[in-house]
């Protein structure tokens, strides 16, 4: 990966006070979890067609398939630690120098790197929450755990009667109305927004780096492949994220 790039990168984060950060699951693979598109990545072990919002309401074979991905990703997700590419972004915080951390990641684990939370907008949620669709009861994970380790899956709402889901958006699920709306105000009105490991394929996330852009500020992708929006970025580099974001915030460190 060219220095000259890193070094690009560096002199943005420098001159901008006002980054925000936009992250999909490659952010994380580092730490040892797959992605969804990458080759042996989730999408490559269960079908994306059958882990709709619809599907998950109208039958309970649906429902066993989408909480068998849970089973699936809590075992392979539990323990995991945030990696050098969290640690930069959270380091951008302590500078004063991030507006927010927009992700599409479930694990959290931006905020176990020291991001605060309330600069972290969840866009398709958290995996560590299970709640009501109706009344939004919670209901604990180590006990859904265990359920799902004999191969149940969590009964009714005790209270309403409604259906428990993890707190997750599904595809053809409503984001989260004011988070969604948090995002857009903070990619309109940042100087820098930096995406990083996001194919940048899924809406209406994927229009964060295009509001920015178009309110003025300068877009860099950091992305192991090549995205949709790497001709409107101001700097593309195809790079791993751990190893980009800490050279890039260390030399930024020294302005
Ligand atoms: N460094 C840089 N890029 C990486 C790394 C890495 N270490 N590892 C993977 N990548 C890149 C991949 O090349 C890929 O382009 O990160 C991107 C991850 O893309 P996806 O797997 O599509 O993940 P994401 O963009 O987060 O998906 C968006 O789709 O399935 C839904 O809800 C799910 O939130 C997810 C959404
Ligand atoms: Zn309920």
């Amino acid at each position: 990966m060219s220095g000259e790039k890193i070094e690009k990168l560096a002199g943005l984060i420098a001159g901008s006070r006002n980054i925000v950060v936009f992250t999909g699951a490659g952010v994380s693979t580092e730490s040892g979890v797959p992605d969804f598109r990458s080759p042996g990545g989730i999408w490559d072990r269960f079908d994306p067609r059958e882990m709709t919002f619809q599907k998950f309401v109208s039958s309970e074979e649906s429902r066993r398939r989408y909480w068998d991905l849970f089973r699936v990703t809590y075992r392979e997700f539990r323990g995991v630690e945030p990696n050098p590419a969290h640690l930069a972004i959270a380091e951008l915080e302590k500078r004063g120098r991030l507006s927010a951390v927009i992700t599409q990641n479930v694990e959290e684990l931006h905020q176990k790197a020291g991001n605060s939370p309330e600069k972290v907008l969840e866009l398709h949620g958290t995996m560590w929450k299970i709640r009501c669709l109706d009344c939004a009861a919670n209901y604990p994970w180590t006990e859904a755990y265990k359920l799902l380790e004999q191969g149940k899956i969590p009964e009714n709402c005790p209270e309403c009667g409604g259906l428990f889901k993890p707190a997750t958006i599904a595809f053809g699920q409503q984001l989260p109305v004011r988070t969604l709306e948090e995002a857009q105000e903070r990619s309109r009105s940042c100087d820098l927004f930096i995406s990083i490991g996001s194919s940048l394929v899924v809406y209406p996330a994927a229009f964060m780096p295009q509001l920015a852009k178009e309110a003025g500020a300068a877009l860099v992708i950091v992305n192991r492949e090549p995205t949709p929006f790497d001709d409107i970025a101001d700097l593309v580099i195809h790079g791993q994220a751990g190893d980009t974001m800490k050279s890039a915030v260390e030399l930024a460190g020294q302005n």
